[in-house]
């Protein structure tokens, strides 16, 4: 018994340092988002081999083993909902980690490869959950990776060689349905495998999480890690999987008609975590939408960490009240400018030629030049006319690019209907 408890004790220590600040214990800190993402990761591993007993991938199977695995085996279907759920779940965790990682200002000198590893880490898991969604080759699956396989055929230059070689040929058959799984039963686990490993271990090469700076350096009170981290890690995890596990008995992960090639739905939809770049195709032009904007989403949010001062101060939220006030307005008139700029824009298509305006100038350079001009002028207003730090607008700039895609995602999602047109979500007759 001693013997065992001494091997977990020291698995544990492979992972955190004998010794943590007592400090970065407190959970208002990190409110544990990092913690629970891996524990989401874990429940997807261990759902996901339990799957791999009955899932066949092949599209004349494919659905076939769904049914017998949600109607014939014992718990298959709560072990699928568990899956759904977690892979859902994941996404929030995450970006909401993220979030957390800016807010409290973890992404300066010595966690900046760890940013670089996080950002690879998102992609990777987003890549799961879009490779896993055409598993169950029902026509929710099937139409959505059309929509999106079709948006990287905008990517100029290498788009429609990137389509194909992810469709496996020119349309979505049994060769996608080998290519995803492989992706995401093998290559995607392997590599998220790795990158956690390394992830971890650069929290720990960093001394712990972000700590408050003092002017004058004061002695930093620390505590054994096993049990005073441990006990709250634990406390943490299993409320979170205790939740997972009701969910997934309260709430079935969806399962269509299987995927038929001849009948699309109207709307077809993207899953909802794409449902922002598909919003966004209906007012860019296509290579902007998926391409330009995405692009440089991640080429800033990839190199933010090697500009000079740009996090905020270690440790503490918002960096200060001032701060707190700046994140809380971008919030709310990013929220509001977004809406009436779809607003806007849903009227001008409608009073207008949408030909003549669909081109890459109208509907490209002009706005991106647009949105360039604007954020500059907010950045020099708000740097040198109301005397904001650059860490401060940074993460203003940051939350308004999540406002704006939140935003999207939500109407996309729930206020769009036929034909792509705005509607009530309880007007859309289950499109
Ligand atoms: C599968 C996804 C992820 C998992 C499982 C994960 C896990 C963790 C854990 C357990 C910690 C330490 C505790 C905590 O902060 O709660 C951490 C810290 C950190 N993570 Fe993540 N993470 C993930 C994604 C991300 C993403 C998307 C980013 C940002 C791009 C990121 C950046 C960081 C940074 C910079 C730290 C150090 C924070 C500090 O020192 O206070 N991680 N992560």
């Amino acid at each position: 018994m001693k013997q065992s408890r001494r091997s977990i004790t020291d698995l544990i220590l492979h992972l955190h340092p004998q010794t943590v600040p007592r400090e970065t214990l407190r959970v208002t800190l990190s409110w544990g988002l990092g913690g629970m993402a891996a524990v989401l990761v874990g429940l997807l591993f261990l759902t996901g081999i339990l799957l791999l007993l009955v899932y066949q991938s092949s599209p004349t199977n494919a659905y076939a083993s769904i049914l017998t695995l949600t109607r014939e085996v014992p718990f298959g279907l709560w072990i699928r909902n568990i899956h759904h759920w977690s892979a859902n779940l994941l996404v929030i965790v995450a970006v909401l980690h993220l979030l957390r990682v800016v807010l409290t200002g973890a992404f300066g000198p010595g966690r900046r490869l760890n940013w670089m590893i996080g950002l690879l880490l998102l992609f990777l898991l987003l890549a799961s959950n879009f490779t896993g969604y055409l598993l169950p080759w029902d026509q929710l699956a099937y139409w959505a990776v059309t929509i999106c396989t079709s948006m990287l055929g905008y990517i100029p230059l290498c788009g429609p060689w990137l389509q194909e070689l992810f469709r496996g040929g020119a349309e979505i058959g049994p060769g996608t349905l080998a290519n995803f799984f492989v992706l995401h039963a093998a290559f995607i686990p392997g590599g998220l495998f790795i990158l956690l490993l390394w992830h971890f271990w650069l929290v720990r090469k960093a001394g712990g999480l972000v700590q408050v700076e003092r002017e004058e350096p004061v002695p930093v009170e620390r505590v054994p890690t096993v049990p005073d981290l441990v006990v709250r890690e634990a406390a943490f995890g299993l409320v979170l999987v205790a939740l997972v596990l009701i969910l997934a008995v309260v709430w079935n992960a969806p399962l269509l008609d299987q995927a038929n090639p001849g009948m699309s739905p109207n709307p077809a939809k993207a899953p909802w975590y794409f449902m922002g770049f598909q919003e966004l195709l209906l007012h860019l032009h296509p290579v902007f939408a998926v391409f330009v904007w995405p692009l440089l989403g991640a080429a800033a949010l990839l190199c933010v960490p090697f500009w000079r001062e740009s996090a905020l101060p270690g440790g503490v939220w918002f960096g200060s009240e001032r701060g707190r006030t700046l994140a809380v307005w971008t919030i709310v008139a990013g929220t509001f400018a977004t809406l009436a700029m779809i607003l806007l824009d849903n009227l001008l298509l409608h009073a207008s030629n949408v030909a003549a305006l669909d081109t890459l100038v109208t509907r490209g350079l002009l706005p991106t030049g647009l949105l360039a001009g604007l954020l500059a002028g907010l950045y020099l207003w708000l740097t040198r006319k109301q005397h904001y730090s650059r860490a401060e607008t940074v993460m203003a700039g940051i939350l308004l690019a999540m406002v704006v895609l939140v935003v999207c995602t939500i109407i996309g999602v729930w206020f769009r209907g036929a034909e792509m047109h705005l509607a009530w979500p309880w007007g859309q007759g289950g499109g």
